[in-house]
């Protein structure tokens, strides 16, 4: 059932909306009558112990997978046919990890968010070829949040992802599970893989990957949640609490539901937050998670959807990309959530979570300032190779385009440095660093909002902005092999979006 009222008056409070924008303006087909398939929730992975170490065996591999009636779609998925098992750790632990790799190609896999040594990352030039695989040991040393785990395989990301090579880490320590938050993997703590994709008539993913494709990055017009169309989940508790990942390769979602119901936001990317956040909407950038928590004590039915990004957002696309591409300015669903009638009572939500020292500007010893740009050479892209665009239009980090075998900067271990991010372009790009987790210092100058006080990892810098963070580099040091920074749009990383650090 869906309450229009409630949902016009919403849309109006929330600023984007008249009264005109009622359901049918959901751009997606999917209204909440053909919502109808029960939430995939991908298999968990809590390793087997074996000498003091937990094991995890991972396999790459092909597969067909039924998203649409009728039809069948080839994907790659880990352990499956589409996105792969969620991995289970906990502070501390020392894992090791058995990927195989059986696609037919070439692939890397890294982990995103966690801090590891390099040569365990899975960068791109970590390769693992085909029929062959790679083993890489670490311990966890970070506190609870929820991370990924995806191909970052050199200017392939962007079509290896999009065909499934993605899942998720969640990691749990001693104070998380001390808070009473919902911790029952499938029954109240749910991962949602948000997902776009397009299809071809015949079922097969539509990966252009050329044009607009690459500028915008690629936009579909199907959402997948775990790998499910049209999704149904039927909370059995009166509070859920919801790991969002957006693993789509370009598009921001700006979460709300469709009572304009408030939740509750406990963790961003790398950490539960101080203190809950009370929300009516989030953006989330592709690679960014939130944790929130959702009450359905009232036992009604509602939607999770994705709101169209307000006009006036600072995210929003400026100059001639505002009407180049409906980017973010559509509405649709993403999860029809159908209570169950006797909901069990779930404890209510601890005041303090986690214990998070805000980290000083004076502890940095130096800063770097990156630029990040898109310059539109309608003429065919002149220089060569990396970095090209097939508009002719290049993406650049301080000028230059990704070179695997170029170090772009080196980081002394040990040291905490501000990194300044400016963006030279008419467009959002969401920032994203290997090697650890960082605090943002603010945006143009301004404190950053609550949601994004935890640790993060990746940061949507607007168009025209400048954001400062903080980070520590340290634990690890490795000559040889390098960290990556880069856009989180997929097409823009593959493109030349990106840079390679060492921590020595
Ligand atoms: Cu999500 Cu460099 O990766
Ligand atoms: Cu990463
Ligand atoms: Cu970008």
């Amino acid at each position: 059932m869906i309450h229009t009222a409630n949902r016009r008056k919403f849309l109006e409070t929330i600023g984007i909306g008249s009264a005109g924008l009622l359901l049918p303006d959901f751009a997606f087909s999917q209204t909440s009558a053909s919502l109808v398939n029960e939430l995939k929730v991908p298999e968990l992975l809590t390793g087997s112990s074996r000498n003091g170490r937990l094991h995890y065996a991972l396999t790459a591999q092909t597969g067909v997978s039924n998203f649409l009636p009728g039809l069948s779609t080839p994907s790659i998925g880990i352990n499956g046919r589409f996105l792969g098992p969620t991995l289970r750790f906990k502070n501390g632990d020392d894992v090791a990890m058995h990927v195989q790799n059986s696609l037919g190609e070439e692939t890397t896999l890294h982990w995103h968010g966690l801090h590891v040594p390099a040569k365990a990352d899975g960068g791109p030039a970590l390769i693992i070829a085909n029929g062959s695989s790679w083993n890489p040991e670490f311990k966890i040393m970070q506190p609870a949040g929820t991370f990924w785990y995806h191909s970052h395989r050199l200017n392939n990301t962007g079509q290896q992802v999009y065909r499934g090579l993605a899942g998720l880490i969640i990691i749990d320590d001693d104070e998380s599970s001390q808070l009473g938050l919902p911790s029952d993997y499938g029954v109240d703590d749910i991962p949602l893989i948000v997902q776009d994709r397009r299809f071809n008539t015949d079922g097969s993913f539509r990966y252009v990957g050329m044009g607009m494709d690459t500028m915008t990055g690629l936009f579909g017009d199907t959402i997948l949640v775990n790998g499910t169309v049209s999704p149904v989940f039927t909370p059995t508790t009166s509070k859920v609490r919801f790991r969002l990942l957006n693993g789509s390769n370009a598009r921001t979602y700006n979460f709300a539901f469709d009572d304009g119901r408030k939740f509750q936001l406990i963790g961003g990317d790398g950490s539960l937050l101080q203190q809950a956040a009370e929300l009516q909407s989030l953006e989330l950038a592709p690679a960014e998670r939130a944790e929130i928590v959702v009450d359905f004590s009232d036992g009604s039915p509602v939607n999770l959807v994705s709101l169209p990004m307000a006009s006036n957002s600072e995210f929003a696309p400026q100059g001639m990309m505002r009407n180049m591409h409906p980017m973010n300015t559509e509405a649709f669903h993403i999860l029809s959530l159908q209570p169950q009638s006797n909901l069990e009572t779930s404890e209510s939500l601890a005041r303090n979570l986690a214990s998070i020292r805000r980290m000083q500007e004076s502890e940095a010893s130096r800063s770097r300032q990156f630029t990040l740009s898109m310059p539109m050479g309608m003429g065919g892209g002149g220089r060569g190779g990396r970095g090209r665009g097939m508009m002719g239009g290049e993406f650049l980090i301080n000028g230059k385009a990704m070179d695997i075998n170029i170090i772009d900067e080196q980081i002394s271990v040990g040291s905490t440095e501000i990194w300044e991010i400016t963006n030279d372009s008419m467009m959002m790009h969401p920032f994203h660093i290997h090697h650890g987790q960082f605090q943002v210092l603010d945006r143009d100058g301004k404190p950053p909002k609550p949601q994004e006080m935890g640790f993060k990892d990746t940061v949507k810098v607007g168009p025209g902005q400048t954001v400062r963070f903080i980070m520590k580099f340290e634990n690890f040091s490795d000559a040889e092999t390098a960290y990556m920074y880069h856009c989180h749009i997929l097409e823009h990383e593959d493109n030349g979006m990106m840079g390679q650090f060492v921590v020595v």
